[in-house]
């Protein structure tokens, strides 16, 4: 592959967040950049929090095409843009901005898009899973919220398991309610199931995600070994951890019998919007890209 090309002309992007240093984004954007022969470049921003808004005018200033966002700042994005594409309203936070040559900012959230993606590169019908029954997420945190709009949006059910199961109601209610304020069709059944019941009601259930960080490396429970027995054998299990690559859960499923997608795909997938916007071409993520990043993963 030949080396980026940088010039004064240069299209130029990052990623907002705190910490950044661990962020995979600018291994993958530039990784892409030089693929396409691209000249341009991205880069991580370091911002603490509460110098947000000063960070990106100045970034807006230095003729940078926009950003991606990161914790903790995804709150402060979606409040700062003057456009908000409905399924980031829905969600309630921002993680892509496109910087407008009107001065203008367009705030997007590209999790849910890299998650439907990342299913749709495994060949995961979302139509026929919706007819076969609910989703059940697990974890009711900003990943979660972002997993389920987009979900809803495919005109599926969404029930919540947490932990604190306080959590997952109120995540349930407010999804319902930003969801009747934005759009014009009612929303999708929502609803919640205490998170000790959840692995018997997997019978019922089309699509398993978990988007709590149980089975992480370095996480809370990285051994997290969950029972699977009770599920029907069409159910589609997903896991947006993706270090370790294979996760507990994800074993259990194979080992079943089950569907399993990795949660390496939605990181992935959920970057080529921001590519495309900012770089001006479509990127894809092939078989090339995975193994740069497996083998940056690696390394660390
Ligand atoms: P994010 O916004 O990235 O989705 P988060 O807000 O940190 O993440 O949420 C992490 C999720 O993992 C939460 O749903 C959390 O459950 P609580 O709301 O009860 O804290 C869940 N989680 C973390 N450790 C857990 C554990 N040991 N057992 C069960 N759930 C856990």
């Amino acid at each position: 592959m030949s080396a980026p090309r940088i010039t004064g002309h240069a299209k130029l992007a990052g990623v907002i967040g705190h910490p950044v240093e661990h962020s995979l984004s600018p291994v993958l954007h530039n990784y892409w950049l030089a693929r396409h022969g691209i000249d341009g470049a991205y880069v991580p921003l370091p911002v603490v929090p509460g110098s947000f808004t000063t960070a990106v005018r100045g970034l807006q200033a230095s003729g940078f095409r926009g950003a991606n966002v990161t914790i903790p700042h995804k709150e402060a994005a979606f409040a700062l843009a003057d456009e908000v594409e409905t399924q980031a309203r829905i969600a309630g936070s921002v993680n892509t901005l496109v910087f407008r040559d009107d001065g203008t900012i367009h705030g997007s959230s590209t999790d849910g898009f890299g998650y439907l993606a990342s299913l749709e590169a495994e060949s995961v019908s979302l139509e026929s899973l919706s007819v076969r029954g609910p989703a059940l997420l697990l974890g009711a945190g900003g990943a979660a919220r972002s997993i389920a709009t987009s979900l809803m949006e495919k005109g599926m059910s969404v029930i919540f398991a947490n932990r604190t199961n306080e959590r997952a109601t109120t995540l349930a209610n407010e999804l319902a309610q930003t969801w009747c304020a934005h759009m014009q069709s009612p929303a999708p059944a929502l609803s919640t199931l205490d998170w000790d019941a959840w692995e018997s009601s997997l019978g019922s259930m089309s699509l398993l995600v978990n988007t709590t960080s149980l089975g992480m490396q370095g996480g809370p429970a990285p051994e997290w070994t969950p029972d699977l027995s009770h599920a029907a054998e069409t159910l589609v299990v997903s896991d947006i951890v993706y270090v370790p690559r294979e996760t507990q859960l994800l074993r259990c499923a194979a080992a079943r019998g089950l569907k399993a997608v990795g949660g390496l795909g939605m990181l992935l997938h959920q970057a080529r919007p921001g590519f495309q916007a900012w770089f001006g071409a479509e990127t894809e993520v092939d078989d090339a890209t995975v193994a740069h990043i497996l083998a940056v993963l690696k390394n660390r």
